[in-house]
C-alpha cells in the first residue's frame, strides 16, 4: 500500500486568494461548506506512515504540517517524519515552503538539475544548511529509490518524466517569446510505486498539453493527480481577474474538447483527482454545475487533508 495525503489542493495563491474579492473567495472566507478553503498544492506519500516524502513545498507548508498529525515530530527533542521533498517545478508555490524547513533537521531534496539551478540562483535557499539538507538529482525516465536522510530505503520508487510546461514565472526570459526559455526538466510529472507491492500513483500538477508520453504515463494508474488549474483556458480574462490564459501560464484547462478531461477520457485510470486548482475555477465550489460535470466524467476535486490508500 502507498499512503497518500493531500496537504493542499489549491493553485498558486490558494483559495481564498489574499487579493481576490470574487464571490467564490468571499464564500470561502465566510466558512461556506460548499466553498472549502484550499492551501497551495502539495501531496505527501509514504510506505509505512512514519516517513513521508512531500511532493513540492508550498508556501503554506508550515500550516499544512501543523494540521496534519502524521507530520508532527515523535522522536527526541528535534525530529520530523518528513524524509524528503520532491520538486516538480520551480514555481513559488512549489519551492517557497522549503524556507519553512530551515531549522536544522535533516531531509533530502529530490529535483531535476534545472530546479536545483533555480534554487542556486536564489541565495535565500542557502539558508538550508548543506550538512542537513542533501540533494538527489533526478533524471527523466530513471527510477530512483526514495531514501531518507539516513540513507534508509523507504520502499518507494520514483520515476520522473518530462511534461509539456513552462519555466517558473519569475525565471521567464521575455526575449524568448515562443517558450520563455523553457527547457526539459522545468516541469516534471512523477510516477510513484512501492517495491514488491501493487499500486501506481501518477502526479502531474503543471501540464500544458496531454501528449502521447503523458497519456502513456497516466494509462493504468491506480491514482492520478492532474493539473486542475482552470476550468476554461480564458476564465481569468473573461472574469476580469487576470490577463493571462491558462496556456500562457503553462496549464491545460479541464473542460471542452481540448481540455484534460477529454484528452484522458478513454484511458483506464483507477481514480482521477484534480489538484492545483485556481481560485477562479468554479470546480472548487461543490454546488457548481462545473463540479457536477467533472464528477459525471469520473473525476474528483482534491481537498486539503484528503487521505487515499493505493494498493
Ligand atoms: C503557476 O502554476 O502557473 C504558477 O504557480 C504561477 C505563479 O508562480 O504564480
Ligand atoms: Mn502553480
Amino acid at each position: 500500500m502507498i499512503r497518500v495525503l493531500v496537504l493542499g489542493a489549491g493553485a498558486g495563491g490558494g483559495f481564498p486568494q489574499w487579493n481576490s474579492n470574487s464571490e467564490a473567495c468571499r464564500r470561502a472566507r465566510s466558512g461556506d461548506p460548499r466553498a472549502l478553503p484550499a492551501t497551495q498544492a502539495s501531496v505527501g506519500v509514504s510506505a509505512d506512515g512514519d516517513r513521508w516524502f512531500l511532493i513540492n513545498a508550498a508556501p503554506d507548508l508550515r500550516e499544512q504540517i501543523n494540521r496534519q498529525p502524521q507530520l508532527h515530530p515523535t522522536e527526541g527533542l528535534r525530529s520530523s517524519p518528513i524524509a524528503g521533498i520532491i520538486l516538480t517545478n520551480g514555481d513559488v508555490d512549489a519551492v517557497a515552503g522549503l524556507l519553512h524547513l530551515r531549522e536544522r533537521t535533516p531531509f533530502k531534496i529530490y529535483a531535476h538539475p534545472r530546479i536545483f539551478g533555480v534554487l542556486d540562483a536564489n541565495p535565500i535557499f542557502k539558508v538550508l544548511a548543506p550538512d542537513m539538507v542533501t540533494r538527489e538529482t533526478l533524471s527523466t525516465g530513471a527510477t530512483t529509490a526514495l531514501r531518507g536522510p539516513d540513507g534508509a530505503d523507504s520502499g518507494l520508487r520514483l520515476t520522473p518524466f518530462a511534461v509539456p510546461g513552462k519555466v517558473a514565472l519569475y525565471m521567464e526570459d521575455a526575449s524568448r517569446s515562443g517558450n520563455f526559455g523553457t527547457q526539459e526538466g522545468d516541469t516534471i510529472g512523477l510516477e510513484i510505486t512501492r517495491e514488491g507491492a501493487p499500486g501506481r500513483v501518477v502526479f502531474i500538477a503543471n501540464c500544458a498539453a496531454v501528449d502521447a508520453a503523458v497519456r502513456s504515463r497516466c494509462a493504468g494508474a491506480d491514482l492520478l493527480f492532474f493539473d486542475g488549474t482552470l476550468w476554461r483556458n480564458d476564465e481569468m480574462v473573461t472574469r476580469g481577474e487576470g490577463v493571462k490564459t491558462g496556456q500562457r501560464m503553462g496549464h491545460l484547462s479541464m473542460a471542452g474538447p481540448d481540455g484534460s478531461m477529454a484528452a484522458l477520457a478513454d484511458l483506464d485510470i483507477g481514480r482521477r483527482v484534480f489538484i492545483h486548482i485556481n481560485n477562479t475555477n468554479p470546480a472548487l465550489l461543490s454546488d457548481s454545475p462545473e463540479r457536477a460535470e467533472l464528477e459525471a466524467a469520473g473525476w474528483q476535486v482534491a481537498e486539503d487533508g484528503m487521505e487515499i490508500a493505493v494498493s
